[in-house]
């Protein structure tokens, strides 16, 4: 058994603020390093980023180990999602599920994070005092202060603050060998669409350091990460300072990041029309490392829907950029969300949705039933369409999105398409899988030296889902 010197834990009481030093701690400390976090994540990418790096806090600052059991765990950690309303029943019926776990293991800690703790705050604790610790998507890095807190004091611990000091200086790198990685650049979104949580639960929009981002980056080529998807709310929001004092956008950042030699593919999500500028759409024509696909948010095919919605865009506005970004890049895959159901939508307007999606021939696009969020301005709107008939739009479009899709993965065959083989075939060992640009999976042998490598290869057969692989060109 390893035991931890008195310095390692005074050190430990420093970050926690505990100014004395008590015996006691050392007991608490010492159970605490040997330990081991079970995390579940909820929802977007985000938050599968955030949770790495929660993960990557706990390890660090102390020396707890992952489980993928959560009856192995000591402490659960669950990162949550509020933008729809399913993804809470979700959390509070797992909660449940641990109070039981807890009931047999008093020592078991239980932390809420994410959007919901954001959302909920002190409420959390409320409706279920047997959780330790509530903390926001901002300050997850205080996670590790939080716990010792916890420990100390014996009472649960809340922190939904969004911190002016940057969370990303506070937070781990993570050294694991991949070839696929994403980087958060820019948190939060200030665009207060009628419908969204976002901008309470995450706050508004900030950015990271540009050199931050690229030495995080470069960090992961080290690692043998080839190909990197830049997250955020609006990623095309991006407005990062440089060492030099001057504002990098989101352009200029792309081109920052395919100068780095060794990653090959750059991909990132979800932007925003209304920051799609020209600079932005000419990367298109312009970086070959770029992913030639595009996720880029509609959510209605109706004027007077987009409006209320307060998208500030219109269905013209939203095509127009589409026919700019296919003119420098004809053969872009352009994938979206929709949302159905939103409060009054007529029969007309949901024609207008459908008429959109398949004029602009979306590929595989989400879609969503309209959830009305506490606090937003559309939760608040009396609403005289019944479920059923929103139910019956949502499985319309839902069908036609389907057929699109596969209508598109169909004309792939014969081409030749750019693929990263990143890993094996879970049902097939025998299997390497890869993903084209445009997200469609890709089938070689297992022992074609295939792993970890971007390769050109023609299309010969398809169906469905995979795509199979005629030959190598290079
Ligand atoms: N920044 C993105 C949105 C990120 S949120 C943008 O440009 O719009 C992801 C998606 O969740 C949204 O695009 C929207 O389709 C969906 N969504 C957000 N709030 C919702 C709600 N209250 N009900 C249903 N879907 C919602
Ligand atoms: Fe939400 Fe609109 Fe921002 S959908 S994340 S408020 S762009």
């Amino acid at each position: 058994m390893l035991l931890y010197s008195a310095r390692y834990i005074q050190n430990q009481l420093k970050i926690s603020g505990i100014k004395h030093y008590n015996a006691d701690y050392e007991k608490i400390w010492y159970n605490l390093m040997t330990n081991k976090y079970y995390i579940k994540t909820f929802g977007c990418q985000m938050n599968e980023y955030d949770s790495e790096k929660i993960g990557g806090v706990l390890s660090k600052k102390n020396q707890l180990t992952e489980t993928s059991a959560p009856e192995d765990a000591d402490l659960i950690i669950l990162n949550t999602c509020s933008i729809r309303e399913k993804a809470e029943v979700k959390v509070f019926s797992d909660l449940g599920r641990f109070r039981e776990l807890k009931e047999k293991k008093p020592s078991l800690r239980i932390a809420v994070g994410g959007c919901v703790a954001s959302q909920e705050g002190e409420n959390i604790i409320k409706r279920a005092p047997y959780v330790d610790l509530v903390f926001g998507p901002q300050s997850l890095h205080r996670v590790s202060e939080l716990l010792n807190k916890r420990e100390i004091s014996g009472k649960p611990q809340i922190d939904i603050t969004f911190p002016e000091i940057e969370k990303f200086d506070h937070i781990p790198i993570i050294n694991k060998n991949r070839a696929s990685a994403s980087v958060s650049i820019m948190e939060g979104c200030s665009k207060y669409c009628s419908f969204c949580v976002v901008p309470f639960t995450r706050g508004e929009e900030i950015s990271r350091h540009l050199e931050g981002i690229l030495n995080e980056i470069v960090r992961l080529t080290f690692n043998g990460v080839s190909e990197i998807t830049l997250l955020g709310q609006n990623v095309n929001a991006y407005r990062g300072k440089m060492d030099n004092g001057e504002i990098a956008d989101f352009s200029l950042l792309l081109e920052y990041v395919a100068e780095i030699k060794e990653i090959k593919r750059i991909r990132f999500t979800t932007s925003h029309p209304n920051e799609m500028t020209d600079n932005l759409i000419k990367c298109f024509g312009s970086i070959d490392k770029l992913a030639k696909t595009i996720h880029l948010p509609i959510q209605s095919g109706s004027d007077r829907v987009l409006s209320a919605m307060k998208r500030n865009y219109t269905t013209l506005e939203y095509k127009s950029i589409i026919r700019k970004i296919r003119r420098v890049c004809p053969e872009i895959s352009l994938t979206s969300d929709f949302i159905i159901g939103f409060p009054n939508e007529t029969d007309n307007e949901f024609e207008s949705t459908i008429k959109i999606m398949k004029d602009l021939e979306f590929d595989y696009s989400f879609s969503f039933l309209y959830s009305p969020r506490p606090g937003t301005p559309a939760s608040y709107i009396e609403d005289s369409i019944p479920n059923e008939v929103k139910q019956q739009r949502l499985e319309e479009l839902q069908n036609i999105n389907v057929s699109q899709g596969k209508a598109y993965t169909q004309s792939m065959q014969g081409t030749s398409q750019r693929v990263l083989f990143d890993h094996y075939s879970k049902k097939n060992k025998d299997v390497l899988l890869g993903k084209t640009d445009n997200n469609r999976i890709v089938e070689a042998n297992a022992d074609s030296g295939l792993l970890n490598k971007f390769v050109n290869v023609k299309v010969a057969k398809t169906d469905t889902k995979n795509l199979q692989i005629g030959s190598l060109i290079s």
